[in-house]
């Protein structure tokens, strides 16, 4: 199966956000990556569930809701109810897992866990089971726009080998390029995120297809 492209809406044009969303859509885009962040967990502010809610009906494609904030329990069901398809919280926020995970199912919304650069892979071998998605960030989150960090390549490898035959997605966030992406996805990596590689510059079915080949 060919690898899912899920562009960040964080390089796109906040002023036109209907519009950006139905272009990749129809530029052939898998999933829409949304990237909420709190000033706290990262260095930056973006959205929150009223921006998720008003871009639904722009699109039907899986809203790809990627939480950085800290605390993010008590704004799941915000999330979940303005209509976000997967619901990714960061292993490094609060004490319980495997619980925000549960949560996340119980609203009817995917769960994933993303893992900071500096986080193990194996910090992930009990929560397994209640996890449809892992988001590998290859920068440090809060921008767009930085350089692929290497040193999760081998990351990639341990979760693709940990994974083995569940059904969970392995996503990879930042710095994918057609170079990077090529290496992410031979890593094992099925779900590519992107931002300024299609919102940068030309036309975004294009740059969409550049990532997959
Ligand atoms: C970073 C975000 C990413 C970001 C990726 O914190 O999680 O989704 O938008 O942007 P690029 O593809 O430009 O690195
Ligand atoms: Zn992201």
């Amino acid at each position: 199966m060919s690898v899912k492209i899920a562009p960040s809406i964080l390089s796109a044009d906040f002023a036109r956000l209907g519009e950006e969303v139905r272009a990749i859509d129809a530029a052939g885009a898998d999933y829409i990556h949304v990237d909420v962040m709190d000033g706290h967990f990262v260095p930056n502010l973006t959205i929150g569930p009223a921006v998720v809610k008003a871009l639904r009906s722009h699109t039907q494609k899986p809203l790809d809701v990627h939480l950085m904030i800290d605390p993010a329990d008590p704004y799941l069901k915000d999330f979940a109810d303005a209509g976000a398809d997967i619901i990714t919280v960061h292993a490094e926020v609060g004490n319980h897992l495997d619980r925000s995970l549960q949560m996340i199912r119980s609203f009817g919304a995917k769960a994933g866990v993303s893992l900071n650069p500096a986080t193990p892979a194996e910090n992930l071998a009990f929560v397994l089971d209640n996890v449809d998605l892992i988001l590998v960030m290859t920068v440090n989150p809060g921008f767009g726009g930085q350089h692929f960090i290497e040193s999760q390549l081998d990351k990639i490898e341990t979760l693709r080998k940990m994974i083995g035959d569940a059904p969970i997605e392995l996503e990879v966030d930042g710095g994918v390029n057609p170079e990077t992406a090529k290496r992410c996805i031979a890593a094992g990596a099925d779900v590519l995120v992107a931002g300024s590689a299609v919102f940068g510059s030309g036309d975004y079915a294009q740059n969409i297809s550049a990532l997959r080949s």
